[in-house]
C-alpha cells in the first residue's frame, strides 16, 4: 500500500536547506541512540532555526510571568508550541497551575482560504495525520504527568473551525483572562474573527504574538491585525534571531 501524500505546506527554505533537513530527519529516524537516551540527545538534530524558535518562545513566556491568565494558541498543527509552553511553565512558574494552555485547530488543515490570503495556499493545506489530536493529547499528557501538580489538567485541545468554536468556548469559560495569545493560523478570516472575539478577555500586559506578520506568502494575517487592532496602537516587536515572529504587549 502506498504512503498517504504529505500535507501541502509552503516551504521558505532553499533546496539545499531542505536537503540538509531531510538528511538530518533520515538520520534521526535511523539513529542508533537507544530510546532511553534519545530525548536527552535531541540537541543533535536541532537546526539553528528550530533552536531560535524555541528560545523565542521562552522570551515570550518570560514576558507573561507577571500577567495573570491562560495561554492560547490559534493554529496548533503538530503541537510543538503547546509542548514548549508546557515545558516552560514547568521551568519558569512550576506552581502556577492556573496557567492553562488551550490550543485551537481543525486538525485537518485550513478549512477555507480567502482572496486576501495571497493565492499560494488552499483549503486542506497544513493538515496533520489522521487521529493526530488524540496522539497529541497523549504526548501532552505525558509531559503533564512529569511536571509539577500533575493532578490538575492544564491543557485543552479544541477541535474545529475556530471562527465558530472560539465564541462558544469563551461563553462556556466566562472566567477567562488571556495572558498570551499566539496566532499562527496564517490566514485572514480566522485571525480576524478570533482576535476580535478575544479583545474583551485581554488585559494590560497581555502578549499578542503573530507568526506571519509582514509575510508576503501569507498577507491575510497582517490585514486582519490592521483591521482589528491597527498597526500603530501597540509597538510591534521582534527578536533578532527570528525573521517572522512578532508580538505586541497590550498597554
Ligand atoms: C502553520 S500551522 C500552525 C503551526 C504551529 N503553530 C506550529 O508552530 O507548528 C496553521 C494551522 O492553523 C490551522 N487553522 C487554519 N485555519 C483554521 C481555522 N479556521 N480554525 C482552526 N484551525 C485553523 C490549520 O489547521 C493549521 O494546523
Amino acid at each position: 500500500m502506498s504512503e498517504p501524500a504529505p500535507p501541502r505546506v509552503i516551504v521558505g527554505s532553499t533546496s539545499a536547506e531542505v536537503d540538509d533537513k531531510l538528511a538530518l530527519a533520515a538520520r534521526l529516524r535511523a539513529c542508533e541512540v537507544p530510546d532511553r537516551e534519545l530525548l536527552d540527545n535531541l540537541g543533535l538534530f536541532l537546526t539553528r532555526q528550530t533552536l531560535a524558535r524555541i528560545l523565542f518562545m521562552q522570551k515570550l513566556y518570560e514576558q507573561i510571568l507577571p500577567v495573570h491568565g491562560v495561554i492560547m494558541e490559534f493554529g496548533v498543527r503538530w503541537g510543538q508550541n503547546l509542548a514548549l509552553f508546557s515545558a516552560l511553565r514547568g521551568m519558569l512558574e512550576p506552581f502556577n497551575y492556573n496557567r492553562r494552555i488551550v490550543g485551537f485547530d481543525t486538525f485537518s488543515g485550513f478549512p477555507s482560504v480567502s482572496e486576501l490570503d495571497g493565492g499560494k495556499v488552499r483549503a486542506g493545506d497544513y493538515g496533520v495525520a489522521d487521529g493526530w489530536k488524540g496522539r497529541l493529547e497523549e504526548i501532552l499528557g505525558i509531559h503533564e504527568r512529569n511536571a509539577p501538580i500533575p493532578q490538575k489538567r492544564k491543557f485543552e485541545l479544541v477541535e474545529g473551525d475556530a471562527t465558530q468554536i472560539l465564541p462558544a468556548w469563551l461563553a462556556d469559560h466566562p472566567e477567562t483572562v488571556v495572558a498570551l495569545a499566539y496566532f499562527d493560523f496564517d490566514l485572514y478570516e480566522p485571525t480576524k474573527a478570533c482576535l476580535e472575539a478575544l479583545l474583551p478577555y485581554i488585559t494590560k500586559g497581555t502578549v499578542l504574538a503573530f507568526d506571519e506578520l509582514n509575510c508576503p506568502e501569507f498577507p491575510g494575517e497582517t490585514v486582519a491585525v490592521r483591521e482589528i487592532l491597527g498597526l500603530s496602537r501597540h509597538a510591534l516587536r521582534r527578536d533578532p534571531s527570528n525573521p517572522l515572529i512578532s508580538y505586541m504587549v497590550v498597554e
